[in-house]
């Protein structure tokens, strides 16, 4: 987009057209096709693809209450194939439901030509992924995400899984989809916290590579919390690319895939300690991001000015559920637990200036130690934030 002066506004923004964001995999590339009316080209896109003996829909009851008749209208479902719809709760996002829809398919006729299109958020589309993964040792599979969090992050990068009671995601593949087919529209129906929480991964993606963005937010939250269709047709595709991006350059996170987990590591740690039912993701993103930030400070990377906007932005998410009275020491036992620890050290992601982060092993537990102490305590209970200690 273009801004003038610096100035950079939804307005400014031209009227959204489909764009079409390439994603480079393993497997050959495969695009993501995002705007409003997406949905409606979803049997011509598809169709595209090549020829298949029968397209079968997994999603989810509350889902596809929710979206199921604009998505069929879109896919023009002809005869062969079936709607297949499983629990998309997070508790629910295990081997059974594997189970539940390979069996499913089975019994429906699914043969190697056939086609899965996983309907639904981050949950439905793991989960099926990686049923198309397995099923008949792999078929193809489009995504029509129906989630902020799916239709800028997780249904791009092909990665698919499962949890254990053991852990979250321990189960999985890399499945590359042929095709995501995002539409803002589908997202009218999502709640109010399960939009703040997708807005979380899209302030962490304008912290960990897109400056410009971070100041469009900064000036337009009012409208992109109101859902204005000018600034969402804005930002799930820029989102998106950024997405793209990072996975096409490192699909299997050897590297730089890593960033996209800024904020993470304090977020999975408090997700951990609080059993995983105080916080909706992005909102323990969206503390984590903050501590990131703190970090960043303590080790000199991150400027006090630009903690301070990191800070104010997230606030405007609206108050979070409370940091848990757990000791600093438990968070960071959790954060030792964590499958992303390597070799018993603890990597962080913290951002250089607002735009651009790295990934860090180096950093001391004390220092992480005292950030998870005094993170909870800077953010002060009438939500707003001091740097006085910091400055
Ligand atoms: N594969 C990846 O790269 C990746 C990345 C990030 C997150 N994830 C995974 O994604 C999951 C979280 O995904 P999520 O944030 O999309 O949440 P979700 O899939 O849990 O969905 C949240 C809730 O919204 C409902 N919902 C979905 N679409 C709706 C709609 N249009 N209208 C009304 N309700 C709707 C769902 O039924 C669910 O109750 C986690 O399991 C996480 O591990 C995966
Ligand atoms: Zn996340």
């Amino acid at each position: 987009m273009r801004c003038s002066r610096g100035v950079c506004y939804i307005e400014n923004v031209p009227p959204m057209k489909l764009k079409r964001i390439p994603v480079k995999s393993s497997a050959g590339h495969y695009p993501v096709v995002s705007g409003a009316g997406a949905i409606r080209r979803a049997a011509r896109e598809i169709a595209a693809l090549g020829r298949f003996s029968s397209v079968h829909v997994v999603s989810s009851p509350k889902v596809w209450r929710a979206v199921g008749q604009t998505v069929q209208r879109g896919l023009q479902l002809s005869k062969g194939g079936a709607i297949h719809l499983f629990d998309d709760a997070e508790s629910a996002k295990n081997l059974r439901s594997v189970e539940q829809i390979t069996r499913s398919l089975c019994r429906a006729g699914a043969d190697r030509q056939s086609l899965v299109v996983a309907v639904g958020g981050g949950v439905v589309g793991d989960v099926a992924g990686f049923a198309a993964a397995v099923f008949l040792r792999g078929v193809k599979l489009v995504h029509i995400p129906t989630t902020l969090v799916s239709q800028v992050d997780s249904s791009i990068g092909g990665k698919t899984g499962v949890n254990l009671p053991e852990g979250k995601n321990l189960v999985g593949s890399f499945y590359p989809p042929q095709l995501v087919l995002t539409d803002p529209e589908l997202l009218r129906s999502l709640s109010d916290r399960e939009f703040r929480g997708g807005l979380a991964e899209i302030i962490k993606h304008a912290i960990i590579a897109d400056a410009e963005m971070f100041a469009i937010l900064d000036k337009d939250m009012d409208k992109v919390l109101l859902r204005d269709r000018r600034a969402l047709g804005f930002l799930i595709p820029r989102n998106a690319e950024i997405k793209a991006r990072v996975v096409s350059r490192d699909e299997r996170e050897s590297g730089l895939r890593e960033i996209l987990n800024f904020g993470h590591t304090f977020a999975h740690a408090l997700e951990s300690v609080t059993k995983y039912r105080r916080y909706q993701h992005g909102e323990a993103v969206a503390w984590g991001m903050m501590a990131a930030a703190f970090l960043g400070h303590e080790l000199g990377l991150t400027r006090a000015d630009d903690v301070s906007r990191i800070v104010a932005l997230i606030r405007r998410l609206g108050p979070l559920p409370p940091w848990p009275r757990v000791p600093a020491t438990a968070m960071l036992r959790a954060m030792h637990s964590d499958k992303k620890t390597r070799a018993g050290v603890l990597r962080f992601v913290l951002s250089t200036c607002i735009g651009e982060a790295r990934s860090y092993d180096t950093v001391s537990p004390n220092i992480v130690e005292r950030v998870l102490h005094f993170t909870p305590r800077l953010i002060s209970a009438s939500n707003r934030f001091s740097l006085r200690r910091h400055g």
